[in-house]
C-alpha cells in the first residue's frame, strides 16, 4: 500500500472545547503523521467553496454558518492507506451511528458539529490539499 496524503480539519466545536490535541493524538496513535497544520477562521466564502459540493443539500447553509463559527485546524496528514485510516479513526458523519473509540463518537455534538473532516477519496485529498496549502507547507 502506498503513502498517502489526506486533508483533516478539527472543526469549531472542538475547537471551542480545546480538544485540538485529543483529536490529534487520535491520529497520531494510528500511525498517520502531521506533515503540515495550521489554526485559521474560515470566511463564508472559502466555507462555500469548500463544501460546494453540497451547495444543494437544505443542510449547507447551516454547514457553513457552524464552519465559520470559530476557528478551525486545517492538517495534512500522511501515512498508509491515509485517506481510510482517518476516516475510520473519525468514524461515520452520524456520531450516533460511528463506531465506539472513534472520535466522532467519543466528540461530536451532532451530525453537522461533528468534531472533525477528513477528505472522502485520494483525488479529493488533493483538492482539498491544494485549498488550504502550498507545497512548500509540506514537510513530511
Ligand atoms: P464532513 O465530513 O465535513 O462533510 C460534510 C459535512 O456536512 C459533514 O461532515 C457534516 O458536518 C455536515 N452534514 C452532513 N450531513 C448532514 C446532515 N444531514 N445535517 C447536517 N449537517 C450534515
Amino acid at each position: 500500500m502506498a503513502t498517502e496524503r489526506t486533508l483533516s480539519i478539527v472543526k469549531p466545536d472542538a475547537t471551542r472545547r480545546n480538544l485540538t490535541g485529543a483529536i490529534v493524538d487520535r491520529l497520531e496513535k494510528a500511525g498517520l503523521r502531521v506533515v503540515a497544520q495550521k489554526r485559521i477562521q474560515l470566511t463564508r466564502a472559502q466555507a462555500e467553496q469548500f463544501y460546494g459540493v453540497h451547495k444543494a443539500r437544505p443542510f449547507f447553509d447551516s454547514l457553513c454558518k457552524f464552519m465559520t463559527s470559530g476557528p478551525v485546524v486545517v492538517q495534512v496528514l500522511e501515512g498508509e492507506n491515509a485517506v481510510a485510516k482517518n476516516r475510520e479513526v473519525m468514524g461515520a458523519t452520524d456520531p450516533s451511528k460511528a463506531a465506539p473509540g472513534t472520535i466522532r463518537k467519543d466528540f461530536a455534538e451532532s451530525i453537522e458539529a461533528n468534531s472533525a473532516h477528513g477528505s472522502d477519496s485520494a483525488e479529493n485529498a488533493a483538492v482539498e490539499i491544494a485549498f488550504f496549502f502550498s507545497g512548500l507547507e509540506l514537510v513530511g
